[in-house]
């Protein structure tokens, strides 16, 4: 038996767990992600998982559950399985999604479904989503039920937001309201259930697990808006996604419910008509549809929200009684997610 004292230093050691900076969680997770994704046979239901795996990306989400964990007073290496789980969760999403946005490129390298084929695509994906539930079960049980029934919850709500982005493609009357929905759900909750695990795993209070969750969720509304006008705007050779593809799919984005509120007459009509067909040769549609973000100040509007959004996550941080050198944490990865050029 210990006596009370050492009982004492004990926690209080544990409360003083020494924050990493972005690029140490990111370094830490990849190596366990490697660790972690072995080609195992049928070779045909793996290997597309490692080559997704394998094929980079930015790493935020993982990223935030091990912070979350650190700023939560938990060592990181104890959240490395329900970061996994969120990275192969998020991974399987984007599989699957290439295949619903018939999208070529994925970081700079063909598609699963392009480089095997729709069938394969499907199955390595679900074979990704079943991993990421079974990452779970290395948690004790109370973590572990927690852990579940947010990933449940939040699974669920990617695929209701997956569902109103392909029905948004084929309707007219899309709103903004309905678009933030959309994206909020597609988008956003994985960002902010990706924080709260790590609040889950390092025992936080209910309330800061709800607290991190929303500055989550309000990142990820600025990281969604900011994903579509990179899709307009971005610069191929450093976006690793097929430039214009939102607007070949007639996508209803913020940038485009934002150009119909604001074109002349003229200009809202051409939009309409060309976000109402699919043409073979796309070159002049993505042009036109980009002048016209352009001139409506379509542009501005969206990099406005964007700020916006990623301001109303800090302001969250104010409910959370946490260092200045955690808060100054997460407020860079925020402003970096904002010059982000991927
Ligand atoms: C892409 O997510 C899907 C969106 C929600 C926009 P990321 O931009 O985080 O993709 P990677 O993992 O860095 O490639
Ligand atoms: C993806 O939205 C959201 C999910 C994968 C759940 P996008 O379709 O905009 O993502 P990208 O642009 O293909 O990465
Ligand atoms: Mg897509
Ligand atoms: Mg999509
Ligand atoms: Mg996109």
């Amino acid at each position: 038996m210990r006596c009370g004292l050492f009982v004492k230093m004990d926690v209080f050691l544990t409360k003083i767990i020494r924050m990493h900076s972005i690029a140490q969680y990111r370094t830490k997770f990849i190596s366990y992600l490697e660790s972690r994704t072995k080609t195992k046979e049928p070779k045909n239901l793996y290997e597309p998982i490692t080559y997704i795996l394998g094929l980079g990306g930015k790493r935020l989400r993982p990223v935030l559950t091990l912070m979350a964990a650190e700023i939560f007073d938990k060592n990181y290496s104890e959240a490395l399985d329900a970061a996994l789980a969120i990275e192969v969760f998020h991974n399987f999403s984007l599989v699957h999604d290439d295949i619903m946005d018939a999208a070529p490129l994925r970081r700079g390298k063909s598609t699963v479904h392009e480089k095997w084929d729709v069938n394969t695509a499907i199955l390595s994906g679900d074979a990704m989503l079943i991993t990421a539930y079974q990452l779970f079960e290395n948690y004790e049980v109370n973590i572990f039920r927690d852990l579940a029934r947010l990933f449940g919850t939040t699974a669920l709500q990617v695929c209701e937001g997956q569902q109103y982005d392909v029905d948004f493609e084929t309707r007219e009357d899309v709103t903004v309201p309905e678009y933030l929905k959309m994206i909020e759900y597609k988008t956003a909750v994985l960002v902010g259930a990706a924080l709260k695990m790590g609040g889950i795993v390092a025992g936080a209070s209910e309330a800061d697990q709800n607290h991190i969750y929303q500055f989550g969720r309000n990142l990820g509304i600025a990281f969604q808006l900011q994903d579509d006008y990179l899709d307009a705007f971005g610069d191929p050779k450093t976006f690793g996604k097929q430039v214009g593809g939102d607007i070949i799919a007639n996508k209803k984005t913020f940038l485009y419910l934002t150009a119909c509120e604001l074109a002349s007459e003229e200009q809202k009509r051409a939009l309409e008509h060309l976000f109402s067909i699919y043409p073979k040769d796309v070159t002049d549609k993505v042009n036109t549809v980009k002048e016209i973000f352009e001139q409506s100040t379509a542009v501005e509007k969206t990099q406005e929200a964007i700020k916006e959004y990623t301001h109303g996550a800090f302001e969250v941080l104010d409910k959370l009684k946490i260092s200045a050198e955690k808060r100054a944490l997460l407020e860079t990865f925020g402003k970096q997610l904002m010059h982000r050029e991927a």
